[in-house]
């Protein structure tokens, strides 16, 4: 069996040698495509993979097509919205992710993120603090959860907003659960977004919402870029010199935000949330081991297309 490890961005070595130790164990051979630059690299490796682990990148109809022998792909993170579900689904390919295991990681980096924008960028002028400020998770999550419980230390006042999650789940972790996001953006000076890129939430977070945000707004993104609609959160910092956007994914018009909002807007220059060893080796050995339970017992416990 060939496993292909296919990263245009790569997992620290720690994770790979962990990755490695499960996929030797079962016997299978390992075969690492990194840092790769063209979708035609990426073809021609799947070309005999029975599996592959990815990362953020794209797994469309051309991969399964030239994917004669694949069984599995599992996306070691949370968010699919990079492989064609209907694809796999035709090509008869499994899709899993690893929910979870790189959580912590991004709320690190959002809860860092979050200081770094109160202090103005550590631009040696007198920032404010977190404590006492109200804090907005939209979706509670894996990583809502965890941003919930590092804000905690902050002393902020934590709210959340999850259509999915039941009330009682929010609030038994001392977070206040509110009905709607309009409500969180209304009622929240920061708020962070945690929400998955899907055909509903895609350009959801615009004009109307933004608006609604209390003076001093920060909006912190290590979700995904779609969720925001650009257009429209430059339309309200133009209009509002007290408003922030801080991201861990650089939106298409970084540019124009860079040249018109210097000071209170920030993008990582590549998505480093879950660029961690620990979220790495978490993420890589859980999907090595769902690729070995799934070819060895037929375990699909985490698949995410039918
Ligand atoms: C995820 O969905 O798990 C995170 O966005 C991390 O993405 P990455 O593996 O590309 O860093």
């Amino acid at each position: 069996m060939k496993i292909l490890v296919a990263t245009e961005k790569p997992f620290a070595k720690v994770a790979i040698d962990g990755i490695k130790a499960v996929t030797d164990k079962a016997g299978y051979n390992l075969v690492l495509l990194e840092k790769y630059t063209e979708k035609k690299q990426l073809l021609d490796a799947v070309a005999d993979a029975d599996a592959i682990i990815i990362r953020s990148d794209i797994i469309d109809a051309e991969v399964f097509a030239a994917a004669k022998n694949l069984k599995i792909v599992v996306r070691a993170g949370a968010g699919y919205d990079n492989v064609d579900l209907e694809a796999a689904t035709k090509a008869g390919v499994c899709v899993m992710n690893t929910p979870g295991q790189n959580a912590n990681a991004v709320a690190e980096l959002a809860l860092g993120l979050m200081v770094y924008g109160v202090r103005n960028l550590y631009n040696g002028t007198s920032g404010t603090e977190l404590m006492g400020k109200k804090l907005g998770i939209l979706a509670y999550g894996n990583v809502g959860r965890n941003v919930a419980r590092i804000a905690k230390g902050f002393g902020m006042e934590i709210y959340a907003y999850d259509a999915y999650c039941p009330k009682e789940v929010i609030e038994k972790d001392g977070v206040k659960a509110l009905n709607s996001t309009e409500e969180l953006f209304e009622t929240c000076q920061v708020v962070s977004l945690h929400i998955p890129a899907t055909a509903e939430t895609k350009n959801s977070i615009n004009y109307n919402l933004l608006s609604k945000m209390p003076k001093n707004a920060m909006l912190l993104n290590t979700a995904r870029k779609e969720v925001i609609n650009e257009a429209e959160l430059i339309k309200i910092m133009e209009e509002r010199a007290d408003f922030r956007y801080i991201t861990d994914i650089m939106p298409v018009a970084n540019d124009e935000f860079a040249a018109k909002f210097a000071g209170r807007y920030f993008a990582t220059p590549k998505k480093m949330g879950a660029q961690t060893a620990e979220a790495n080796i978490n993420a890589g050995i859980a999907a090595a081991n769902q690729i070995v339970g799934f070819l060895n017992d037929g375990i699909d416990k985490f698949r995410v297309n039918k």
